[in-house]
């Protein structure tokens, strides 16, 4: 299969753990291409205390890259959003970086220190018009399948990380919660959360698992058809 869509990924060059230069950005997005992927969403850290690179770094090294890609994969800008002061600022601000321009944002949280009330942040997200995207939701142990659910339900969407469905660089509990979150049917998105060659190694072996297990219908539901809808949003 192909023509996937990956709304997750560090693939712009030097500008927080993903790779140090253009070249090895390149080569990676050459494998996700090679793996079906034809859109792939950069999504550099913003996290006050961790990577958080300026908006105006983030945007020139963009630049640089599209100006010397060669590749056949669509590149688009994104960010992923930590749950932090920064994170609260912009969205009273409206300010809040988003996935390819549209309103949906990617949010990652502390996976040992929940929000308060998460279902008050994303409605407080929604009614700042945003479309909320739950970034690697088999990390947060205190997120049960019961909240996974009404936030479902509320309009939010959860992303599983692709690379956490088979032993390579996950936890067995987090690949174990990643399995669960998708029998039961609560995952929107998967997305691979590229950093470097190990994510793309377990991108492919999650596929193929993928395969063995779930109906093309299905797949193309996950990597397909709801990314393009996250990304439809205006
Ligand atoms: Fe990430």
């Amino acid at each position: 299969m192909s023509g996937f869509i990956d709304l997750h990924s560090h693939l712009l060059f030097a500008v927080d753990d993903g790779p140090g230069d253009m070249e090895i950005s390149f080569s990676l997005l050459n494998s996700l291409a090679n793996l079906g992927f034809s859109k792939v969403v950069l999504t550099p850290h913003q996290a006050t205390l961790h990577y958080n690179p300026s908006w105006s770094d983030v945007n020139n090294r963009f630049n640089m890259m599209l100006e010397s890609w060669e590749g056949t994969t669509e590149l688009y800008l994104g960010a992923e959003n930590y749950y932090d002061e920064q994170f609260m600022q912009r969205l009273d601000q409206g300010q809040v970086p988003t996935l390819a321009n549209s309103r949906s944002i990617l949010l990652e949280f502390n996976p040992r220190f929940p929000p308060a009330s998460i279902r008050e942040l994303i409605f407080n997200i929604q009614i700042n018009a945003y479309v909320p995207v739950i970034a690697h939701v088999e990390r947060y142990p205190w997120l049960d399948t019961a909240t996974m659910r009404r936030l479902k339900d509320s309009g939010a969407y959860l992303q599983v990380n692709l690379t956490a469905l088979v032993d390579k660089i996950t936890s067995p509990e987090r690949i174990s919660r990643a399995h669960k979150i998708i029998r039961m049917g609560l995952a929107d998105i998967l997305a691979t959360d590229t950093h470097d060659t190990p994510w793309i190694e377990a991108a492919s072996e999650a596929i193929s698992w993928l395969e063995s297990r779930y109906t093309s219908d299905e797949i193309e539901r996950l990597l397909i058809k709801k990314p393009a809808e996250i990304l439809s949003s205006r």
